[in-house]
């Protein structure tokens, strides 16, 4: 359909013979010196195995990619030892190495000034009896290396391409989007890369798709989650299990557009705008919204355990602003060189004086009601048969909730240890320089492929 845009694209993101020569040569180094490494520092019962896997194993890889090498030990090393030996064996082999967490540690350094992450896993025989999360992994390889054509696999870079520039590729925490591995499956399942988009235009919540070689597993029959795709080496493993709606509808979305008008713009899309700080003041001033803002040290954390924190934070206090009358538009959890939590508001402050419906007048209740709202000093009628008391409000601006109440509403683990060093800011106060991309993102926001 437009085989001009698709060879272009490819043009720009498949590696060429120059890198890929680079990126062997690193990964021949690794495999050798891990297994150097392992028979003169490991026990003589521990033999380990170390193996390419990801994309990089199944030709489905970008320019400049995170090659991924898996250390396999055999299950008699416990967990605690399996950590243990992988780590220091990630440490000693890789130039520049630091420690980074998934489910369990693993090394990210570089060989040969290529990017890699070293991943201890188990070695096990059939994919369903996997002891760590990671221990699948290789069985992938071996299912795409079986199963795909060199030519479907030109169209999962296109994909993988596509579902970046749109901004919903990869399963972590940040994106909770497309996964390498199901972008594989889903070229599989449909054939190519247009065929993927057309089948997305139309996908609906909880459409299932059977990559061919898999089968539904009985626990996935009534998943519930945007795509349910059972992992042809584990039928009990939805592959698109990370998948969350906001990632899942603009995929939809994007697919319905490039249909329409396909573009570069929808695999490599300009950048953000920042909008000048006149314009933001324009846009709260004319739409009468409020403008909060809730800043926090950044913790030296991970993404992946940072994020969810984040949007913890964000709905919580959110509650806190709604349950309070100050209804609340659009929120932002953003992770710069801050922690920043952007709250708009339907209103920037209450009446000062407020009514409150109360129970029928002659319900048991109306005396209680009475009394209370009296000794608050509340002006006391009857409409419709319902007392009613017009009192002021607690909290005229969401300003003062905030300070009052926003440190015990609950942040995630690590946000909460650095509440004593929350900074609360309100209307124009918000509204600076160090501010400027967060409130673009929040009052201008754009589809990536939209931008111009
Ligand atoms: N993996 C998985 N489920 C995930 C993430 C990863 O099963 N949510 C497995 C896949 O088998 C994947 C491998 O771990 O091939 C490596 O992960 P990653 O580097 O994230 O994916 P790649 O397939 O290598 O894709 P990319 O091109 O993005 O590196
Ligand atoms: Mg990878």
């Amino acid at each position: 359909m437009h085989p001009d845009l698709e060879e272009n694209v490819l043009s720009r993101i498949k590696p060429d013979a120059a890198e890929i020569r680079r990126i062997s040569e690193a990964v021949r180094n690794v495999i050798a010196r891990a297994a150097d490494y392992a028979s003169s520092n490991f026990p003589p019962g521990i033999r380990v195995e170390p193996t390419l896997v990801g994309s990089v194993s199944k030709n489905t890889f970008l320019r400049n990619p995170d090659v991924d090498v898996f250390v396999k030990f055999p299950d008699n090393v416990t967990r605690k030892e399996l950590e243990k030996y992988g780590i220091a064996m990630g440490m000693a082999i890789l130039d520049e190495p630091f420690l980074k967490y998934a489910e369990h540690p693993y090394v990210r350094g570089k060989s040969n000034n290529v990017a890699i992450d070293l991943v201890p896993c188990y070695s096990i025989r059939d994919s369903s009896a996997r002891m760590s999360a990671v221990d699948r992994t290789p069985f992938h390889t071996e299912f795409i290396n079986r199963t795909m054509s060199e030519s479907q696999r030109d169209h999962v870079r296109l994909l993988k391409q596509f579902f970046k520039g749109t901004g919903v590729y990869g399963a972590e925490a940040k994106t909770h989007g497309f996964s390498g591995y199901l972008c594989e499956l889903l070229v599989l399942a449909y054939r190519d890369f247009r065929s993927v988009v057309e089948a997305a235009s139309a996908w609906d919540y909880g459409t299932v798709i059977i990559p061919p070689g898999a089968s539904l597993g009985d626990r996935l029959r009534d998943a519930d989650s945007c795509l349910i795709v059972p992992d042809p080496v584990d039928r009990e493993r939805n592959v698109a299990a990370a998948l969350e709606k906001d990632s899942f509808a603009l995929s939809v979305l994007a697919s319905r557009s490039y249909l329409n008008k396909p573009g570069l713009n929808f695999f490599f899309p300009p950048q953000e705008h920042l909008a000048p700080l006149s314009k933001i003041r324009d846009e709260l001033e004319r739409s009468g919204h409020g403008i909060l803002m809730i800043k926090l040290p950044r913790p030296d954390i991970m993404e992946d355990n940072l994020y969810p924190q984040l949007n913890k934070a964000v709905k919580n206090v959110s509650v806190l602003l709604n349950s309070h009358g100050f209804d609340v538009n659009r929120t932002l959890g953003y992770a710069g060189a801050d922690i920043k939590l952007l709250f708009e508001t339907v209103h920037r402050q209450h009446p000062s004086k407020w009514v409150r419906a109360g129970p029928f007048g002659w319900s048991p209740n109306a005396q209680n009601f009475i009394a209370k709202h009296k000794s608050g000093g509340g002006d006391i009628f009857v409409a419709e048969g319902r007392l009613h008391s017009e009192t002021g409000k607690e909290f005229r601006t969401p300003e003062m909730l905030l300070r009052q109440k926003a440190k015990s509403v609950g942040f995630g683990a690590d946000l909460d240890k650095l509440i004593q060093r929350m900074e609360i800011y309100a209307g124009d106060d918000v509204i600076s320089t160090e501010n400027r991309e967060a409130l673009s993102r929040l009052l201008f926001h754009s589809f990536p492929w939209e931008r111009s």
